[in-house]
């Protein structure tokens, strides 16, 4: 197994770049088959993307934390396994909805601290295991104190259940709040070179030492130059930057940082994350891919050092495009 160097997400030690394995359940970047799956996840870890992102949302019956489950069998002590809870509402339980904006409409959890434990322990029966590394309400709920989820996963540390709390989705406030009742390790929030995160929410991570875990770190693929259109049953279909017309306009805004990655010698996608883990020592990116080519080159990342010069150029491109298609906003509007 490579290693790759390593960041601190609070006193967590994880790779300088993780893997995202949403990629690899059905219903999100088109079909991939349980073999595919599983040898995507384990040439990530041979890789030395040994800090693996998942949650029981992804897939039907916590389908991904339990490929998660199988590619760690064996070898759980070399990879960190983060998991999120939420989504899987049990039956009797209220689906607290809230907005997503775009065409994914709404989504529903429920976080209250009555479930919390459930949720975990159906998680570690799915990867096997029986410790989560990084735990985390996948999205805050918005009928539910974030103290009161907080505390509830808190319980489940004094156990020796979880390692380490991470919060997703979340704002600075609710940061700060949920980091007074449990220190935090982790905070996930989707960021990339056409997705800035929310300033507040990175300032208040660095004054209280929480690590950036950034989701989407290649825009979704978009990064990568290689998305021209998307094929049905694609859920970038319900975003409007990769509708046909936006999509063609945005590979053309970003012609100038294609040039620049290839004035370097790397790909786009290694620009895109290169760049992201130059927005601070505490960053993550987490990109997923079901290609083993893909992977090797997501992770060649980590040693490319870009020259304040280039991240100045990047960051001045960055500055003259506005992706087509809006930004969707923390609370489910659109700028
Ligand atoms: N907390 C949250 O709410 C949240 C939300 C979304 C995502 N996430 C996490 O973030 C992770 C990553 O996000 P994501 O999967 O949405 O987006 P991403 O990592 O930005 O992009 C994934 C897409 O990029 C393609 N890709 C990856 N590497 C490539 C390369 N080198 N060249 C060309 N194409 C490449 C993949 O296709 P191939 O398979 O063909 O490589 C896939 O279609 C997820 O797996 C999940 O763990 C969290």
């Amino acid at each position: 197994m490579n290693h790759l160097p390593t960041r601190e997400l609070g006193r967590l030690e994880v790779p300088a770049i993780g893997f995202g394995a949403m990629v690899l359940s059905p219903g999100m970047y088109g079909e991939v088959g349980e073999e595919r799956a599983l040898a995507a996840l384990r040439h990530a870890f041979d890789n030395g993307a040994a800090f693996v992102d998942t949650s029981d949302g992804y897939g039907d019956e916590g389908h991904n934390e339990r490929l998660v489950g199988r590619a760690v069998k064996g070898r759980r002590d070399e990879v960190v396994v983060a998991t999120k809870f939420g989504f899987r509402i049990p039956e009797g339980a209220e689906a607290h909805t809230f907005p997503v904006g775009f065409a994914f409409g709404e989504l529903a959890v429920n976080a209250e601290p009555r479930y919390v434990r459930g949720y975990a322990e159906a998680s570690l029966r799915n990867l096997g295991t029986d410790v989560i590394d990084l735990y985390y309400p996948h999205f805050p709920d918005p009928r539910v104190p974030i103290e009161d989820t907080a505390g509830a996963v808190a319980e489940l540390v004094g156990d020796g259940l979880v390692r380490f709390l991470g919060l997703s989705n979340v704002t600075a406030g609710q940061l700060r709040r949920a980091h007074a009742v449990h220190p935090v390790e982790a905070v996930q929030t989707e960021w990339s070179m056409w997705r800035p995160a929310d300033p507040e929410l990175l300032a208040t991570a660095r004054e209280l030492g929480v690590g950036v875990v950034g989701w989407s770190p290649l825009g979704a693929g978009f990064l990568t130059g290689n998305v021209r259109q998307v094929a049905d049953g694609d859920f970038r279909q319900n975003n409007p930057r990769f509708s046909e017309a936006n999509l063609a306009a945005n590979h053309d805004a970003y012609t100038a940082l294609r040039g620049t990655a290839a004035d370097l010698g790397i790909t786009p996608g290694q620009l895109a994350l290169a760049w992201l883990l130059h927005q601070g020592p505490d960053v993550v990116p987490i990109p997923g891919s079901r290609t083993p080519a893909h992977i090797e080159e997501n992770l060649h990342a980590a040693y490319i050092g870009l020259h304040p010069d280039t991240l100045e150029r990047v960051d001045a491109a960055l500055r003259r495009v506005r992706p087509a298609g809006g930004t969707l906003l923390q609370d489910g509007g659109v700028r």
